[in-house]
């Protein structure tokens, strides 16, 4: 749990990078970086040299070389197709190359093909291989193949990420990639409620994501400080409870063809979008939108402050069930995804009994509109459908009594996310000179947010590592308001949980090798991040 009055130098830190853009946001130890720069042209990283770490590497043979003349050849699908010029649009302004998408067979290029032979491949891994006359990305389905493009942008010298003409030679090491993840849920969250992000901006966050194979974007969409979602039959929510934000700035909100513009962006991805609204907490902005939801009949204020714990809809009266279900129920319409978060945490100002029967008709609304209820791991406290997710972002000092409430709910069919806070959770300070940022779970350094192993986590509690459906990536906004700002947090703790959920143990001295060689790419592709000092960065 968040205990109440950790942010007294919150207001301060905001008005610090109030205009700060692009620029550094550490008071010591490590900056960041955009422009010029990045290995010598031509430098070729070795094979497997990869964020997340691919699960066999097998080098050996000539290296490729992308020339002028070639084409990208695929399988003549639209979907592969599509992935085809994916490819081409990262490849063409770096290169300067044609590098037409041409279905049919041909060893005059990239290949990219979908084998549905290939059963050991899933539906996610791929096999690329890489000689001197041949470069091919082999998968099972679509979303395998997209994988197996971000593992060859990497074995590509880093400037082809460069939007401008560069120098070759484009060179991939010779030998062969075989790849599949070790969780089927890698995932991460932005919290558009505290402060708000534009389209572009989510969209711009999610082809980040991409790169480092995250499958699931979960978008944190309600929360006191404001509502982010246009829900027809409740139309106030966003005109009342989306005007304004963290600090009392603007506020914002996505229409319905606005979130389908996300969903739809993240598919193209090979993202799945899980929308959370949460509830009976975290409903300041509900209950400022409509007196009849307040157990008293009246509306509070609009909240702009950053405490938690305080609101909770009004458990006894029929008319908090219709709300429910009418936002569910639209959501969900609009969600082509399995999942729908449905909050849950730190709902202080429900009685545990009033808790547990308010979630349990949560639950069934999401149910009855066809979708698998996610919920923080307080939902534990409440009876769980079998096969619904909890999702644990407790910390190292989480009390026994709680790990043994998720453990119990897992006995009983309950699957498991891990967001670990004092390692998952992107908006921890780094160290104690970053500006932005929380740190009631404990500074969160880039080793630190490495050192865990998802599986074991949750082990001393009784947790299978079986239950483990895989993790996520929190980025929760009440400091960040800038695209720079979210991306300093994010990256490169991101790339660590990323490998968390794809590959298997690695140690963090082998990782911090292979974390520094992103860092040239994150830069050439115009990413704001945090200079570690516990990584060394090429220069
Ligand atoms: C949370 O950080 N309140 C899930």
């Amino acid at each position: 749990m968040r205990p109440p009055g950790t942010f007294p130098r919150l207001f301060g830190a905001l008005l610090l990078v109030a205009g700060a853009g692009a620029g550094c946001f550490a008071g010591d130890g490590g900056g960041s970086r955009q422009g010029s720069g990045g290995p010598a042209p031509g430098a070729v990283p070795a094979l497997g040299r990869v964020v997340p770490a691919p699960a066999s590497v097998k080098p050996g043979g000539t290296l490729y070389t992308l020339g002028a003349k070639a084409a990208i050849r695929v399988d003549d699908s639209p979907e592969v197709r599509r992935i085809g010029e994916y490819l081409a649009g990262i490849l063409r302004p770096s290169t300067g190359y044609a590098l037409p998408v041409t279905p049919g067979p041909g060893t005059d290029g990239v290949q990219l093909r979908l084998r549905p032979s290939e059963r050991a491949l899933g539906e996610e891994g791929y096999r690329l291989e890489s000689s001197a006359g041949t470069l091919a990305v082999t998968a099972r389905e679509p979303a395998g193949l997209f994988h197996g493009v971000q593992t060859l942008r990497q074995l590509l010298p880093a400037a082809v990420e460069r939007r401008t003409l560069q120098t070759g030679p484009w060179t991939v090491p010779g030998g062969t990639i075989t790849d599949t993840p070790r969780y089927a849920y890698r995932g991460a969250m932005l919290d558009v409620a505290r402060h708000f992000f534009t389209v572009d901006q989510v969209k711009r966050y999610i082809d980040q994501l991409a790169v480092y194979k995250i499958n699931t974007f979960h978008l944190h969409l309600t929360d006191d400080q404001g509502w982010r979602i246009a829900v027809d039959s409740w139309p106030a929510l966003v005109t009342v409870g989306g005007s304004t934000s963290v600090g009392g700035g603007p506020g914002g909100h996505y229409t319905k063809a606005q979130y389908r513009e996300i969903v739809d962006h993240a598919a193209s991805r090979y993202m799945e979008v899980v929308p959370e609204i949460d509830l009976p907490g975290h409903t300041a902005a509900v209950l400022a939108s409509y007196a009849e939801l307040n157990c008293d009949g009246e509306a509070r204020p609009l909240y702009t402050g950053v405490d938690v714990g305080f609101s909770s809809l009004c458990v006894d009266k029929p008319v908090t069930y219709d709300f429910v279900d009418d936002v569910i129920r639209e959501i969900a319409a609009i969600t082509p995804g399995r999942y729908l978060h449905i909050g849950g945490d730190e709902a202080d100002s429900t009685s545990p009994e009033d808790y547990a029967a308010f979630m349990a008709k949560a639950q069934a609304a999401v149910a009855r509109h066809g979708k698998t209820v996610v919920g923080w791991h307080q939902i534990a406290g409440s009876e769980m459908a079998e096969g619904s997710v909890a999702q644990y972002w407790g910390t190292d000092g989480t009390e026994p009594g709680e790990r043994e409430e998720v453990a119990a709910a897992v006995k009983k069919g309950a699957r498991l996310i891990l967001s670990p806070a004092d390692r998952a959770y992107l908006d921890m300070k780094y160290d104690s000179g970053t500006q932005l940022g929380l740190k009631w779970a404990g500074l969160v350094g880039v080793d630190r947010s490495y050192d865990w192993d998802p599986s074991e986590y949750l082990a001393d509690a009784g947790v299978p590592a079986d239950a483990v459906l895989g993790v996520e990536a929190p980025l929760w906004s009440e400091t960040l308001t800038t695209s720079a700002q979210l991306e300093w947090m994010a990256f490169p703790r991101l790339l660590g949980v990323a490998e968390k959920g794809w590959s298997g143990a690695r140690s963090w001295e082998e990782y911090r090798v292979r974390l520094a060689e992103q860092g040239p790419r994150l830069e050439a592709r115009g990413v704001v991040y945090h200079r570690s000092p516990k990584v060394d960065w090429p220069e």
